[in-house]
């Protein structure tokens, strides 16, 4: 059985939406759940976190950074497995002011499907606030999380947006504002989701981030994707992906999703190489 993709568009310089059909895995999604896709029979499993669920399709935001999300980008019209939904999704029920965020790097998709999966309950206040690179590189209006959020703001890292360069210099000036947050939900790389965490340590704010781990399997089989939450061993995978940030042992976790560095590097220049002709300095 293979997954037809129905749609790839660019979002910008860098990412892109994957739209495939996947009627069971869109059926039973629950925004904060993942998926695990495999482009060949014998290939890698890639763990992508799941925007939109809709009409038995499923759309996903793809970043290329290497050799597997740049070849899909290419070259791809079907996926060989769509595994899932995999992880706990979030309980969609009246939070509050709940602030929804995501960093310049991840956290888009879970924002779009937690604030439109909660606009639908009464008594939620939802803030969504999304970060790019610049004022250039935003995605189309309609792949944002605005149309759902009661508050919607962007923020540049260049400062093309305003002053705010991040979603930390927000959240300080709702507080400064004295808005009460009863609840966030975020995505973004492991050192910003470490920052937050502190913030939110201060201001006793319970929240879920999505901890990306290295994944392997997806499954809870294989270990690759434990991290130390509140002292315990946990997986991603199954536990996860998203915890509370004041419980999360950041720098444990900063470490082990680092740890393949080298080999992806390989993998994509290797990758790159074949695709521009050869190459074959940097194998020496
Ligand atoms: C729960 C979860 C949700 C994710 N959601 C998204 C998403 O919505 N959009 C998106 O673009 N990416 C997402 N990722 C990351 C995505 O899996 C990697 O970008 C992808 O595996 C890159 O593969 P590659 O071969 O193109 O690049 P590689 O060169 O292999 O890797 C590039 C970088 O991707 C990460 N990565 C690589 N392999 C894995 C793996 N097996 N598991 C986890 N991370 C890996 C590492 O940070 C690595 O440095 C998510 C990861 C997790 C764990
Ligand atoms: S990816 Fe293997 S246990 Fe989580």
């Amino acid at each position: 059985m293979s997954f037809k993709i129905v749609r790839k568009d660019d979002l910008d310089s860098i990412d892109y939406l994957v739209e495939v059909e996947a009627k069971e895995v869109a059926d039973r999604f629950v925004p904060g759940q993942f998926v695990m896709l495999m482009t060949k029979k014998e290939g890698e499993r890639v763990p992508m976190s799941v925007m939109k669920a809709e009409d038995g399709k499923i759309s996903m935001f793809i970043r290329k950074l290497g050799k597997t999300s740049k070849e899909l980008r290419k070259n791809l019209d079907k996926f060989e497995a769509v595994i899932g939904p995999l992880g706990q999704g979030v309980k969609i029920k009246k939070y509050g002011t709940v602030v929804v965020v995501s960093d310049a790097v991840c956290g888009h998709a879970e924002n779009y499907a937690i604030c439109k999966a909660l606009k639908k309950i009464d008594g939620n206040h939802i803030i969504s606030i999304q970060t790019f690179p610049s004022a250039k590189e935003v995605y189309p209006e309609s792949y944002l999380a605005k149309e759902y959020a009661d508050e919607y703001i962007l923020v540049a890292e260049d400062g093309t947006l305003g002053e705010d360069r991040n979603y930390l210099d927000v959240l300080n000036k709702l507080i400064k504002n004295d808005i009460k947050i009863d609840f966030i939900f975020g995505g973004g790389k492991l050192p910003t989701l470490k920052k937050i965490s502190s913030f939110m340590e201060k201001y006793n704010i319970p929240n879920l981030l999505t901890v990306r781990q290295i994944m392997v399997d997806g499954s809870g089989m294989c270990g690759a994707c434990r991290l130390f939450y509140n002292d315990e061993m946990k997986l991603a995978c199954i536990d996860g992906p998203m915890f509370d940030g004041r419980y999360v042992d950041w720098d444990t976790a900063i470490k082990r999703y680092g740890m393949f560095k080298r080999e992806e590097r390989v993998a994509d220049l290797d990758y790159t190489c074949k695709n521009n002709g050869g190459c074959k300095s940097w194998q020496k």
